[in-house]
Formats: C-alpha cells, structure tokens, sequence
C-alpha cells in the first residue's frame, strides 16, 4: 500500500480539475484549447505525479454544453480514466466522479475497490447527486425537482456502497431506492474506504456533503463570504462528529508579466469566447443548481468564461501564489488548478509558483 496524498500531511491540496473533458475549464474556440485525449492526460499525470501534485479530479459528463465548439462534448468516461492512470502513476490519487442516478452501487463499490487495488491505495470517489437534467433526459433519467429526493436517493445509494465495503458477510437489502439479494461485496478498497469528495451547494447537499464527505468542494468568489462559509461547514460537520475540509478550484494563467497574463486572458475568455456555451453553462447553473450562489452568479460570467467560474489565478509567479496563499488563508484546504493547455503552461507552474508555495510553508 503507498500513502494517498489526500489523507497523509497537512500541506495545502493541489490538484487538476477536468483534464478528462474537452476544453477542460475554458469555453473558448481558440484552436490551442485543451484536447482531453488520452495521451495528453497520460503525459500530464506523469509530469504532476514527479512535481508532488496530490490530486487529479474528473468530471463526470454525458452530453456537452452546446456553443461553436460544443463546450465538454467530448468526456473521458472517468472510472476507466482513473483506471489508467493509477497504472501509470506511483504517488499522485485519482478520483472517479461518479453520477448515483446513473450508475449502480453495488458496480461502483466493486469498480472502486478494483482500481484502489490498481493504484495500491490512491483512488477516491467525487459523489454527484445531480443537477443537470438535459442530462439525465439525455440517460432517459428522471431530475427529481426537490433536493430532498436527489440527495435521500444519494444517501441510500452511499449506505449500500459502504455496507458492501463493511460486509463479510451476504446480505439482503431492502431500500426505498435499492433492493438486493444476498449480496456481498469483496473486495473492499485497500484501507475499506477511499477519501470522499463532493460538491454540493443547497442546504440538503450540504448536510449530505457533512454526513459523508471527507472533503466538500466549492467555488470561491468572495473570499471574506469563502471565511465565513467554511468555519459553518466545519462546525457544522464538527457537530456530527466528523472532520470535512473544504475545497475550491482555480483557474491558472501564469506569464512572466500581468501584461502577458492578461492579453492571453482575454485572447481565450472575451475575443474567441464562445458565448453560446457560457450562456448555457450559467443558464443551467441557475435553472438547477445552488453550486453558486444565485445573487452572484449573473456577476461572474467573465469567470465561467475564463475557467467554467474557477477562481482567477492570472498574472506573474508571485501574483499566482499570491492568490494561493490568499485561498489558503481563508481557510481552504486546497485547490484544483486548470489551464487552457495543462500540458504546455503546467511546467512554467511548476517552476516558478510551487517554489514560492514551499517557501511560504503551505506546501
Ligand atoms: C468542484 C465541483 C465539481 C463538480 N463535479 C461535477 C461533475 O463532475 N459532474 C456533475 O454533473 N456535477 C458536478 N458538480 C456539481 C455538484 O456535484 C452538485 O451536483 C451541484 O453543485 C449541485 O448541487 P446542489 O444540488 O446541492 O445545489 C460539481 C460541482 C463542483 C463545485
């Protein structure tokens, strides 16, 4: 068994965030835009597991958001992505972003244990309960319209996952969702659990987030209303008595000048945006989701243009960490990173900001 990053030290968490889907965090049609092929992942999860990154988060995607370039059209499915990657890589963990309404628990708890195998103790599993229902339409799944039935549905799905886990022996289970027959779950992951991520907003999500989740995932926008939000959910995980550390993701453009920074920043996210998919990304946000807070959301367009509403890491080496140490004073426990190309601009990353991460003691 090797350490997973995700549960050993106490440095702040860095991680990729949808390398597995096409243009990654970046609706853009600028020809350079990420191209999520499988290559291009498996050279990037070499490069970041010898930096001594943590962590590298899928998203879990069925059909795109539309637009010029039909923005996250194209998705790795990510169980088998993680698969792969656990086999090429020695210390980096590998989520799987897994939908409950669309995938069986019992397939899951199995999957899971199998690729933890795989990767001998690194994987982890990021819980979506749902929210996008041209989605589930496109599965021939119904959204359930209240939170309570999506996340009383992801409760259930969960306990089984997890009492196939715990169970040496068959059992029976009789659910209001699930029902099984002497079923008996072998083997269990390497450490009989794997780290926990979701992502959930509403109030319902977020209570789910605290019962089950060893980290809990969220966008940052105002780092003062950030403070607040996450010395609630640790409390409110405290009071359950559990631990949840909190979250967030990041957009990179890093160059040697803002000026740079900030010409290419508006070369992929305002000259060759492509506004169809921003509007859908937002619209759908809205119509579904409490990801974001809704008094906010019309204000951050630029940034779901910039990076599918990521924090905004762009300018020099110190700006950018800089802006990590910002996210770590908040209290953040980490962050994913994206960039247009992850593979072409992470280098510069790795070269110029980790170094300033070290030496500030947060890494
Ligand atoms: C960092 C992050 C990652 C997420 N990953 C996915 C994903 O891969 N697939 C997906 O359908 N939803 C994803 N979501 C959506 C959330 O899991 C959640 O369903 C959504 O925020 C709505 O939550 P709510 O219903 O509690 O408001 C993600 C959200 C965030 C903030």
């Amino acid at each position: 068994m090797t350490q997973n990053p995700m549960l050993s030290g106490d440095r702040f968490r860095l991680g990729t965030f949808s390398t597995n889907c096409s243009s990654g965090m970046t609706p853009t049609k600028i020809a350079e835009r990420w191209d999520n092929s499988w290559d291009n992942n498996l050279t990037l999860a070499k490069m970041l597991d010898e930096a001594g990154i943590d962590f590298m988060l899928p998203i879990a995607r069925w059909i795109g958001y539309g637009g010029e370039t039909d923005f996250h059209g194209g998705v790795l499915e990510t169980m088998t992505w993680a698969a792969g990657l656990l086999a090429s890589t020695k210390n980096i963990a590998v989520f799987a972003t897994i939908h409950t309404a669309a995938n069986h628990p019992a397939v899951i708890a199995k999957q899971i244990a199998t690729i933890d195998q795989i990767g001998h103790g690194r994987a982890g599993l990021n819980i979506v309960a749902g929210w996008n229902k041209p989605e589930y339409e496109a599965l021939g799944l119904s959204l359930p319209d209240d939170h309570e039935t999506r996340y009383a549905y992801a409760q259930e799905w969960f306990d089984l996952v997890k009492k196939l886990w715990a169970s040496d022996e068959h059992f029976d289970w009789d659910g209001k969702y699930f029902k099984a027959k002497k079923i008996k779950g072998n083997p269990a992951p390497v450490r009989g659990s794997v780290p926990i991520i979701n992502a959930a907003g509403s109030p319902q999500g977020r209570e789910f987030a605290t019962d089950n989740a060893d980290f809990l995932f969220t966008p940052t926008i105002d780092l003062i209303r950030s403070k607040d939000e996450i010395v609630e959910l640790k409390a409110q995980a405290r009071a359950k008595g559990r631990n949840v550390d909190v979250l967030t993701f990041s957009h990179v453009i890093c160059r040697p000048t803002r000026e740079e920074a900030e010409a290419f920043l508006k070369y992929t996210a305002v000259d060759n945006s492509d506004t169809a998919a921003v509007d859908n990304l937002v619209n759908l946000q809205f119509a579904h989701a409490h990801s974001f807070p809704h008094d906010l959301l019309a204000q951050i367009k630029h940034l779901f243009a910039m990076g599918h509403g990521g924090f905004p890491l762009v300018g020099t080496p110190d700006d950018v960490a800089e802006g990590i140490l910002k996210l770590h004073a908040a209290g953040f426990a980490g962050t994913t990173l994206s960039f247009v190309d992850y593979v072409k601009e992470f280098p510069y990353f790795r070269d110029t900001v980790l170094p300033k991460l070290h030496a500030a003691g947060i890494r």
